[in-house]
């Protein structure tokens, strides 16, 4: 998640994530995940790799007061989350190695769209077990592969053009019997991993293609090999070659597309 922060000139990455990404992009999951891991009054909540916090956010809006902790590697993140919800507990800490106080414990344990940049998945699937209490829901969402949903297929495609084969990491654990087995091998014994479409609606369809673009460049060889100058250059013409795709997917200035997850829900 270390992208360039220069793009849109006015704010960090944290921030732009937070301000055009999580109403549309990430809330709507938060909410359904929630749902399907059944959050009861009472319910001790860790959300991992909680970025600006939604899951979290979330949670404590559903369970007025409780225990509600978020866990993520990024300090820039966590500033944005803190700045939101002073009253969660917000932790800056590996998923490989949760800062976890001696015996804690929670009844539920959500990693949205996380696992699939965790170098080491298998600690850290394991690390979640050692979090969740005996009878605790653990749920794991990660993108399908980009191939699937025709809108970032495309739009990686124009990015390409630029910056040669990307390896987009966003949707890089999209195969759903890979996420059953690294449950089951971490020793979860219920565990029922679904495929869930939903169509996404942005207001203006434009900041989402600049962050999108961002994260292209920010993640190819040849977009980190460039100076700015360059990077810049790049970027605004990937953004304008990409505008027949955000067409495609656009009513006026608005933008609609069908995304797809993978849902682990697994208990012990
Ligand atoms: C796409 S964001 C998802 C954030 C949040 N869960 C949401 O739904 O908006 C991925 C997050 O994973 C975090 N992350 C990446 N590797 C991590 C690791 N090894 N341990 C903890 N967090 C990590 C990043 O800092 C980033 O905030």
């Amino acid at each position: 998640m270390t992208l360039p922060s220069y793009a849109m000139n006015q704010a960090s990455f944290p921030e732009m994530y937070e301000r055009w990404l999580v109403g549309p992009l990430f809330r709507p999951w938060a909410e359904l995940t929630l749902d399907e891991v059944r959050l009861s009054p009472g319910d001790r909540v860790l959300d991992v790799a909680c970025g600006t916090g939604i899951v979290a956010r979330v949670a404590k809006e559903r369970l007025g007061t409780g225990h509600v902790v978020g866990v993520d590697v990024s300090s820039d993140m966590l500033a944005v989350a803190r700045a939101l919800a002073p009253d969660i507990d917000w932790r800056e800490g590996n998923a490989s190695s949760l800062p976890l106080h001696e015996g804690e414990q929670f009844d539920v344990v959500v990693c949205q769209q996380g696992l699939q940049f965790f170098p080491d998945k298998a600690s850290a699937v394991t690390e979640m077990r050692r979090a969740l209490s005996k009878r605790g829901r653990l749920a794991i969402a990660t993108w399908r592969a980009d191939d699937e949903i025709p809108f970032f297929r495309e739009l990686r495609r124009v990015a390409e053009r630029h910056l040669g084969a990307i390896a987009d990491q966003r949707y890089s654990f999209g195969d759903a019997a890979s996420l059953e087995d690294l449950l089951r091998d971490a020793g979860f014994e219920d565990v029922q991993v679904k495929t869930i479409s939903r169509t996404i609606r942005f207001d203006d369809g434009e900041p989402f293609i600049r962050l999108n673009t961002m994260a292209f460049v920010g993640m190819s060889t040849a977009g980190k090999a460039m100076g700015d100058d360059e990077r810049k250059r790049v970027m605004e013409a990937i953004i304008t070659e990409s505008g027949p795709v955000l067409q495609q997917y656009s009513d006026g200035s608005a933008l609609a597309f069908e995304l797809r997850t993978n849902l682990a829900i697994a208990s012990l």
